[in-house]
């Protein structure tokens, strides 16, 4: 699924809707957030963990890799893989811990085999002042909610 987001709002709005099409259990599920530096990453997953009930600050995971939030709809984890340079970090992240929950994961490329037990990956690119962005499902479940 492609779509143009004309500004902010329109991100914000399609964080809002990606949160609202998934299932109301957010457990297992994983959406992996790609696109360059300042592509729309952190926007979308802020409304996203907004829409899911979140009501105070998001802040940047970049480096604390993890920031978790415990909400009516379950566990949401906001994993930010940008500094990570190799496998050893990474190991400090505890991936397994985190399967009580959803991963909205920024830089996931960082994690070679993300992809493989991920759900959805969605891309944000410039375009015209504002972003394209592209959903595609990468699990079974996630193709029939798309
Ligand atoms: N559709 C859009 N059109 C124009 N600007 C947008 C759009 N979506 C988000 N922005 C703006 O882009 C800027 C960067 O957004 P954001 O921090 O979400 O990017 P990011 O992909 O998380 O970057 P980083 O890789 O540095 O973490 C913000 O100022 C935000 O308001
Ligand atoms: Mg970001």
């Amino acid at each position: 699924m492609r779509r143009y987001l004309p500004d902010e709002a329109a991100t914000i709005a399609f964080g809002r809707e990606m949160l609202e099409r998934l299932p109301a259990d957010l457990a297992g599920w994983t959406i992996l957030l790609n696109g360059e530096l300042g592509a729309g990453k952190s926007t979308f997953a802020r409304a996203f963990i907004r829409a899911a009930g979140h009501g105070g600050a998001v802040p940047s995971p970049t480096y604390t890799l993890v920031e978790p939030y415990s909400l009516s709809r379950g566990n949401i984890y906001h994993v930010d893989l940008y500094r990570v340079s190799d496998e050893e970090e990474l190991r400090y992240l505890g991936w397994n811990e985190l399967d009580d929950g959803c991963r909205i994961v920024e830089w996931p490329d960082r994690a070679p085999g993300l992809v493989e037990q991920a759900d959805f990956s969605i891309t944000f690119s410039y375009e015209r002042g504002g972003r394209n962005v592209e959903v595609t499902a990468l699990s079974e479940r996630a193709a029939a909610l798309l």
